[in-house]
């Protein structure tokens, strides 16, 4: 997908690519490095290069990024004496070593601007600042030697760190949040630059969908410039998906779509995409400007401003309205301007008005799934199954490690999973103190999901939601005289990734684990804790590869009998790919929770039957006005968290593929299917002088759903007219001008749309919806 990604990047007004260099990736085993395939960062550099943008290379090596563990890799947790992101030789050596790695690999391939390459920016940390203070003076220290490491390394690009106040010269520190107007540089020489404008925000397994609209991005980035600022990125232009077991957390989504101008599929998502394509074009048409003139600003109060940059050759202006209800008039140089409520208006001449941040003239595109051309899903999909093989586990204990105490599961799984099976026994007598009818296994865990049983028998799960590290599980249980068996398996949502220690938040059982006895208002505990624990790193089904084509057990798959709602269930199907170039999803409709292979490649975990929280949403128009964050402006309450899977094409063969899941809760596939998501339809507004332009990105315009030049009212999809019309019949010109081209545009004007009799209030105005 790299090239048209960076295509559609380049098409929308970027100069330059940012993105993060992810260590786990890349050095999966310590000394072991991975640049094959999806993990080639040359020539992702270079794909960049090859269209002509720059690149921002944030090695970190710690990203956050809502990855897991934040990109560390978990064997650096387990080397003897570390301490990761603090004054620790040990930690400090291996991310030397592979940041060197990192530089030098670029410096071999001549990356760097300063070689003549692409690379013009590099960054060491991230946002280390925001959670410095609870490693003390070793903080401090480490961060100096971040500084000095990074400057040895002698790039001949700028070093940046972001959100560190305290950054050490030559470091530049940068901002990262939905708004950076107000951020100043700790260094007085320092550009002021924003590495991450949040275009939207991240998903949760249980949490809403967030959006933010265009108009306020495109405010924060006029306001950011109108401010001084230099550099901008935005946080995520495209976020995708986080395949296999990459989403951290713990409890992010498969989906890292983010609201962002390009989707999780690589579609433009408009208006966004293009109201902020227009504002690149005039900022870029500003550039001599705003990069070399003085600088005068005129404070109107009420958060009103404007800011003049002039050089000898002509001058741009920007006037800005941070005010959230009331709408602004600006005399500027004898002019008056109206700038709305919570916008800035861009003058690149200081006197005509070429782009207000409130004004969207882009298309709202609206998408839409289809049915899978192939064959009739869900109905061709024939199944077969087979079960977790847990005798191993919940019969007999048998584990790999044992050891007298309750393991972190990255001590124990060393990431090799996202499943740790935790066995203990317990031998009880007719006169053990706990022995009772009313008797229960408790086990205090880390929030991620528990499955117990108790001699073979399954006794219940739990599991907890994003931002939760600890939670307590408690369940009556019938024990027998002797030996008794304790199975828990823990399942990880991806690894803890942000926070001050993070990396030493618990994954797994961190226990105690108890057996309480209740005996009248008695109650007696037996700690477990320290008993002999065995373990088991992963699934049985994952050890034999039953998700791979090529697994020795390929064969032990039954066709009748299809159970449903049964836990830990392989199921397995083929299907053939969905006809034309659409991006394809997987509809999980009706599956519990686990993972789906596609060919043998993860395409992530699936949980629709996590549902998103049922409050917050509003069915009206999101207001964007006033400052944002990501509960305003939520959709999807109540409905499952996500229930549609990215499948890339490129996962994909021509005919016939093959799709795997494991489902660990219990679910029923008979309504799983694949679709294709396209455009289906799309609406633009436009006032008298404008011109509309609609798309319906590769495929031809069929219909005109609504046309109306007035005063036309609603919203897309519900558009209805006004109190006045132009006198000439505005949908069958615009059905001669648009249907059956893929583009067309429309000039507003009553030459083309006849005399109108409006209200003088009104603001004539053409409206149209069309069908692609
Ligand atoms: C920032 C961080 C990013 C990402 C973002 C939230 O603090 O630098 O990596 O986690 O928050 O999406």
């Amino acid at each position: 997908m790299w090239p048209d990604l960076i295509k559609k990047s380049k098409e929308g007004g970027l100069d330059a690519i940012e993105t993060y260099v992810f260590w786990n990736a890349h050095e999966p085993t310590r000394r072991q490095y991975d640049f094959s395939g999806n993990l080639d960062l040359v020539r992702f550099i270079k794909t960049v290069q090859a269209e002509g943008l720059y690149v921002v290379l944030r090695i970190g090596p710690y990203v956050c990024a809502e990855w897991n563990y934040g990109g560390f890799p978990v064997w650096l947790h387990n080397m003897p004496g570390i301490e990761l992101r603090t004054a620790n030789d040990v930690f400090m050596n291996e991310m030397q070593n592979f940041t060197t790695l990192i530089v030098d690999m670029m410096r071999q391939e001549n990356l760097f601007a300063s070689q003549g390459g692409p690379i013009i920016i590099a960054q060491i940390e991230n946002e280390y600042g925001n959670v410095m203070s609870p490693y003390g003076a070793a903080g401090k220290a480490y961060l100096d030697w971040c500084a000095s490491m990074a400057d040895s390394l002698h790039v001949g690009v700028p070093w940046i760190m972001c959100q560190q106040s305290d950054a050490p010269k030559p470091m530049i520190n940068t901002c990262n949040g939905w708004y950076c107007d107000s951020f100043t540089p700790n260094n007085p020489n320092s550009p002021k630059m924003w590495t991450e404008n949040w275009t939207g925000w991240f998903k949760s397994w249980g949490g809403k969908d967030p959006h933010r609209t265009a108009e306020d991005v495109a405010f924060s980035v006029a306001r950011f410039f109108q401010t001084g600022g230099t550099f901008q990125n935005y946080y995520m232009y495209h976020g995708g998906t986080n395949f296999g077991r990459t989403a951290g957390g713990p409890y992010i989504t498969t989906s890292y779509d983010y609201d962002a101008p390009l989707d999780e599929f690589g579609n433009l998502n408009q208006p966004k995409w293009g109201h902020l394509k227009q504002l690149h074009e005039v900022l870029h048409s500003t550039e001599e400007t705003i990069t070399h003139g003085n600088i005068t600003t005129i404070d109107y109060h009420n958060s009103v401003t404007a800011t003049i940059y002039a050089t000898e050759k002509g001058s741009s202006c920007f006037l800005g309205n941070a005010n959230s209800t009331s709408d602004a008039t600006i005399d500027l140089h004898g002019t008056k301007y109206t700038v709305p409520a919570w916008s800035v208006s861009i003058l690149p001449d200081c006197q005509n008005v070429a782009y207000n941040t409130a004004k969207v003239k882009t298309q709202t595109s609206v998408m839409i799934k289809k049915k899978n051309q192939a064959e009739d899903e869900p109905s061709s999909l024939k199944w077969s199954w087979r079960p977790e093989n847990t005798d191993r586990t919940v019969i007999l204990g048998k584990g790999h490690i044992q050891t007298g105490q309750l393991l972190d599961q990255k001590a124990a799984a060393n990431d090799a999973s996202d499943y740790l099976w935790y066995m203990t026994s317990v031998h009880l007598k007719k006169d053990d103190p706990i022995w009772s009818r009313d008797m229960s296994l408790r086990v205090n865990g880390s929030g991620q999901i528990l499955h117990a049983y108790v001699n073979g028998k399954y006794l219940g799960s739990q599991w907890a939601k994003y931002g939760v590290f600890s939670d307590v599980f408690e369940k009556n249980i019938k024990l027998k005289l002797g030996h008794n068996l304790i199975s828990l398996l823990s399942s990880t949502v991806g690894l803890a990734n942000y926070g001050p220690k993070f990396d030493l938040i618990q994954a797994g059982i961190p226990g105690p684990v108890e057996l309480v006895g209740r005996k009248g208002d008695e109650s007696i505990i037996k700690d477990l804790s320290a008993h002999k624990w065995s373990y088991k790193v992963g699934l049985h089904g994952l050890e034999n590869k039953l998700y791979s084509l090529d697994s020795p057990q390929a064969s032990k798959w039954q066709e009748h009998d299809l159970p449903t709602n049964r836990m830990m269930t392989w199921y397995k199907t083929t299907f053939k790919a969905p006809l034309g170039k659409d991006p394809v999803v997987l509809d999980m409709d009706g599956m519990g929770k686990g993972v789906a292979w596609v060919n043998g490649h993860s395409i992530g975990r699936y949980w629709p039957s996590f549902l998103a929280e049922e409050d917050g949403c509003s069915i009206e128009a999101c207001d964007y006005r006033g400052p944002y964050d990501n509960n305003k402006c939520v959709t999807n309450c109540g409905k499952p968290t996500q229930r549609w899977y990215h499948v890339p094409r490129s996962f994909m063969e021509n005919d016939v593929n093959n799709l795997i899941l494991f489902e660990e809760f219990g679910g029923n596939p008979a309504r799983v299917n694949f679709q294709t998501i396209t455009v289906g339809s799309v609406s633009g507004s436009g006032i008298e002088g404008d011109t509309i332009e609609l798309s319906c990105q590769g495929q031809t315009i069929s219909a005109i759903e609504f046309a109306s030049f007035g005063d036309p009212q609603g919203t897309t999809g519900s558009f209805v007219r006004g109190t006045c019309e132009g006198s000439k019949d505005a949908l069958s010109i615009i059905q001669k001008a648009c249907v059956g081209k893929e583009t067309c545009k429309i000039e507003v004007s009553k030459d083309v749309f006849g005399s109108i009799n409006c209200d003088s209030s009104i603001v004539n105005t053409l409206t149209v919806e069309a069908l692609c």
